[in-house]
């Protein structure tokens, strides 16, 4: 371990990302009473160009007029490749309410992409005398996004939070499929016969929470695209969190409990990440760093992997 401490991310409860389109006003209040954690109001592909002005305007009023409640308020703007995306910026910050907590912004390649964000934010929270300072969300999906994540993801002290993107990261690296997330039906291994399934999205992931946890940013899993399939979800969102993400995107309504589900620590999760460290503490006293807890090994790094749990349950339940 370096010297340098590990940076803390935001403590913030960020299991769920509830995603709805700019263009679709009548969403708007739902998405305000529901279990999400966080807010993404949508300006980028899930609104059709010829209503890019109208969502954008639709957006600005929400952050008015809707109530939304303890959650963090994000809208994602549209790419940097795009002609939509300063005037999303500007807009936002010019004529959005102080409620607005951050921006999301998709297709990341470099951390460039970040500092012309930041400066053009950063210049009109100072001309607009705005109090709060926006916070920026990242996606990567693509391939330049992955290659330089480690840099991306320490672009800026505004960044909170970073996401895979399936199914653009999927068409970027050529991938032959048109699944968003989940098990794909070519990717297994043949052994005597049998099919076992691997994970095509592992090491995009593990890239990202690398990257996010050497610079205390929230690592997030992004969209499981077949909403009729919860076990499909569980099972993406399991994974997700054993890999050390804290939260996952949700498309439809009905993903949002489950999302909350595997990212809040379970009662039995955290109970025996309490006896762990209750195990450990007698271990102290008695002079030794590593002790036996139901027939395993726990010894100091045990102690830091219990306190992941209980921090997170604790922070939930605050
Ligand atoms: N947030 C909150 N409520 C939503 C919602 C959302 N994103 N999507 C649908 N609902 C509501 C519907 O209004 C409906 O409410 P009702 O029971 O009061 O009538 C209920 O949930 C069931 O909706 P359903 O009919 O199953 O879905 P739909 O056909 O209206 O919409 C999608 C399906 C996928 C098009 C829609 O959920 C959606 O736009 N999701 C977000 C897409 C997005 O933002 N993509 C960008 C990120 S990948
Ligand atoms: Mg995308």
């Amino acid at each position: 371990m370096s010297f340098r401490l590990q940076p803390a991310p935001v403590a913030r409860p960020n299991r769920c990302q509830l995603f709805g389109p700019g263009s679709r006003v009548a969403l708007f209040e739902k998405m305000a009473s529901s279990a999400a954690d966080v807010i993404n109001l949508d300006l980028e592909d899930s609104v059709a160009p010829s209503d890019k002005d109208s969502a954008r305007a639709n957006v600005i009023a929400a952050t008015h007029e809707v109530d939304w409640g303890k959650k963090t308020l994000s809208v994602r703007i549209n790419g940097l490749d795009s002609p939509f995306w300063y005037r999303d910026v500007v807009d936002l910050l010019e004529q959005g309410s102080e409620r607005l907590d951050q921006i999301m912004i998709p297709k990341v390649g470099c951390a460039a992409d970040i500092y012309a964000v930041d400066a053009l934010v950063t210049s009109i929270e100072a001309a607009k005398g705005r109090q709060k300072r926006i916070g920026f969300e990242v996606i990567i999906e693509s391939a330049a996004g992955i290659t330089n994540v480690a840099e991306i993801a320490a672009a800026s002290p505004r960044l909170t939070a970073m996401s895979l993107g399936a199914a653009d990261f999927a068409a970027s690296m050529g991938m032959a499929t048109t699944g968003i997330g989940g098990t794909q039906e070519n990717y297994y291994m043949l052994r005597e016969g049998a099919q076992y399934w691997s994970d095509p999205w592992h090491w995009a992931q593990s890239a990202i929470v690398a990257a996010c946890r050497a610079n205390g940013v929230l690592p997030v899993d992004g969209p499981f695209g077949d909403f009729s399939d919860d076990d499909g979800f569980r099972a993406q969102a399991r994974r997700s969190a054993t890999l050390g993400m804290v939260g996952k995107w949700a498309i439809h309504p009905k993903q949002v409990a489950l999302a909350n589900e595997v990212f809040t620590p379970s009662e039995a999760a955290v109970a025996e990440a309490r006896e762990i460290l209750d195990a450990m503490e007698q271990a102290k006293a008695r002079g030794e760093g590593a002790t036996v807890y139901k027939g395993r090994l726990v010894d100091i790094a045990s102690i830091k992997q219990a306190e992941v749990i209980v921090r997170q349950a604790e922070m939930i339940a605050a």
